[in-house]
């Protein structure tokens, strides 16, 4: 598979929680998190990023969008276009070669879960970068369409859901990205996982123990099938900090295909 390269972050509770509850999304602030999440020494996320100079981050609609929760209505609701021309991947020029453009800010968003009510970012650390969706061709049509309208990019992948592989394999063969950043949810990052697509996990751990049987999780995947063995890992490196932070960082085995 000719793809990018996949480089995992996430940020959990020593027992592997990404967040205090389902129902608060740290995008729009938890101070129950922000109490446990003080900043360590150093910033894993600009390190992996000068590392591996990803050209894309990738976050799920999760990360948006709470499970419970009705996205706002449609914003319009003509699609004015064909259905072919609708599912077929949307890359305007005029985004592809914006001056100064630095990135690809990605979201899956199979079911249209998302509503972009910022595109540019004006934060220095992310100016440059622009939102690009993935969608496949089960989206309903009003939301691809809305995309269109608001010339935010998508590619097309995969019948009932997202083809996370072909999505990624898009990434690389029409816009040339190597590497992608995923800072998503354990749904997503498990997806991604069990699919085979992560070259590089890198885990923060809090010094805190949420618990809950149903908090978003690490690698939160369907269970191992009867003949699936676990994804093993080497480690690169452990940094312990003051104040009792912990990153790992390893490299995912790839293992030899045997026949
Ligand atoms: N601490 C951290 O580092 C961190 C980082 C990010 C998010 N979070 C928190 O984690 C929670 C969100 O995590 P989550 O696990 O609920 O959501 P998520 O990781 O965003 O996963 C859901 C998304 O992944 C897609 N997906 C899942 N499995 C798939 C598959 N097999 N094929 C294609 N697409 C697939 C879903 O598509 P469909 O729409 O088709 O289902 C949906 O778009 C929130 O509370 C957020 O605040 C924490």
């Amino acid at each position: 598979m000719n793809r990018p390269k996949v480089v995992v972050l996430s940020e959990v509770s020593v027992d592997g929680r990404l967040a205090v509850s389902r129902d608060r999304l740290l995008l729009y602030g938890d101070e129950r998190w922000n109490a446990i999440a003080t900043p360590g020494q150093v910033n894993v996320f600009e390190l992996l990023r000068s590392i591996h100079k990803p050209e894309a981050t990738l976050e799920g609609s999760g990360s948006f969008v709470r499970d419970v929760e009705e996205p706002q209505p449609w914003l319009g609701q003509e699609t004015g276009h064909s259905s072919e021309s609708l599912y077929s991947d949307f890359l305007p020029e005029a985004v592809l070669h914006r001056p100064g453009h630095r990135g690809w800010f990605t979201a899956v968003d199979g079911r249209g879960r998302i509503r972009w009510l910022y595109k540019e970012y004006l934060d220095e650390a992310w100016k440059g970068w622009w939102p690009l969706v993935w969608v496949s061709h089960s989206t309903p049509a009003e939301y691809v369409a809305y995309l269109r309208r608001e010339e935010i990019p998508y590619l097309v992948a995969g019948q009932e859901r997202v083809d996370l592989g072909a999505a990624l394999e898009k990434m690389k063969s029409a816009l040339g990205v190597t590497c992608v950043l995923s800072t998503a949810g354990g749904r997503l990052n498990g997806a991604l996982v069990r699919a085979g697509l992560v070259d590089e996990v890198n885990i923060q751990f809090l010094p805190a123990i949420i618990g809950g049987f149903d908090t978003p999780s690490l690698f939160d995947a369907p269970n191992l099938k009867a003949d699936e063995l676990p994804t093993r890992l080497n480690l690169i490196s452990a940094q312990v900090e003051t104040g009792g932070r912990v990153w790992l960082r390893y490299e995912v085995v790839r293992e030899a295909v045997s026949g």
